[in-house]
């Protein structure tokens, strides 16, 4: 059973065929430029003339970065303010004759994370001191902002925006302008320095929620040994494995669901 997955990142548009049975991208994904100003009509232009969007059938799962109600963006973080409000999934219909789910771009890489990468033996391993396996897990995306999926055992909490948290002793920005991969970048961090300030901001999260693990994504990931054993939080991080394709298969599986964002951990329990 084949959907076509899309992830909407800060600087990239990436559209894959996705078998959602086992997770597999068939095939090679489109790798698009963000087109300037980040403008809806220009992305979804863009993502429409796809070749594997055109050349694949059925439906369509979309992952932006925005808190998405019933297929409307309700906030537009790295987008044009045009999107806000804007109905993407049935603009994107509109304009693909496709039926179209649209979500998250966090809870997309989550949802995927869960069911085909490093969240799926999670609850086999007995974690915790008193024997209780793992069952509060917070997936978090480190790119150009930091994108968050809250789980309870499968079922997501969708539009979690735990990247504007705020850190106690740095007034002048929020979690993601102190501790996404793109800060590491823009200020040339070294790895222990950025790696103190994505400590900080973990260590904040657990303060406020508990959760049993970590899972951290984003192309960073692929660095993990660089940065993950650095880290002081209590709670185990986990690298995420499918990388750079979990914004494509979570959106897939989103797509397969049939479901509005809003309902998906209805299907994904
Ligand atoms: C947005 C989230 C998004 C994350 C990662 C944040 O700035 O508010 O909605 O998931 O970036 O793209």
């Amino acid at each position: 059973m084949h959907r076509i997955g899309i992830d909407v990142g800060g600087s990239t548009l990436r559209v894959g065929e996705v078998d959602v049975v086992n997770g597999r991208v068939a095939g090679a994904v489109d790798t698009l430029p963000m087109p300037a100003g980040a403008r809806p009509d220009d992305v979804l232009a863009a993502l429409a003339a796809s070749p594997v969007l055109r050349g694949g059938t059925g439906s369509i799962g979309l992952g932006i970065p925005s808190v998405v109600e019933h297929g409307v963006a309700r906030t537009a973080a790295h987008l044009d303010e045009a999107w806000i409000g804007l109905d993407v999934a049935a603009a994107f219909t509109r304009l693909t004759s496709r039926p179209t789910v649209v979500i998250n771009d966090a809870d997309a890489a989550g949802l995927a994370e869960m069911r085909f990468g490093v969240g799926r033996g999670l609850r086999m391993h007995a974690g915790t001191a008193d024997g209780a396996t793992s069952r509060r897990i917070i997936v978090l995306t480190l790119g150009t902002g930091i994108g968050s999926a809250l789980f309870l055992d499968e079922r997501l909490w969708p539009n979690t925006e735990f990247g504007h948290l705020r850190l106690p002793g740095v007034d002048d920005v929020d979690g993601e302008g102190w501790a996404a991969a793109s800060v590491r970048t823009r200020l040339d961090l070294d790895w222990s320095t950025w790696a103190a300030r994505v400590d900080a901001y973990l260590q904040e999260l657990q303060r406020l929620l508990w959760p049993d693990v970590f899972i951290v994504g984003g192309a960073v990931s692929e660095h993990a040994a660089e940065w993950v054993p650095l880290l002081k939080c209590a709670v185990p991080v986990l690298p995420a494995v499918l990388r750079g394709q979990a914004g494509v298969v979570g959106a897939a599986l989103a797509a397969a669901g049939g479901a509005e964002a809003d309902d998906i951990e209805t299907w994904t329990s």
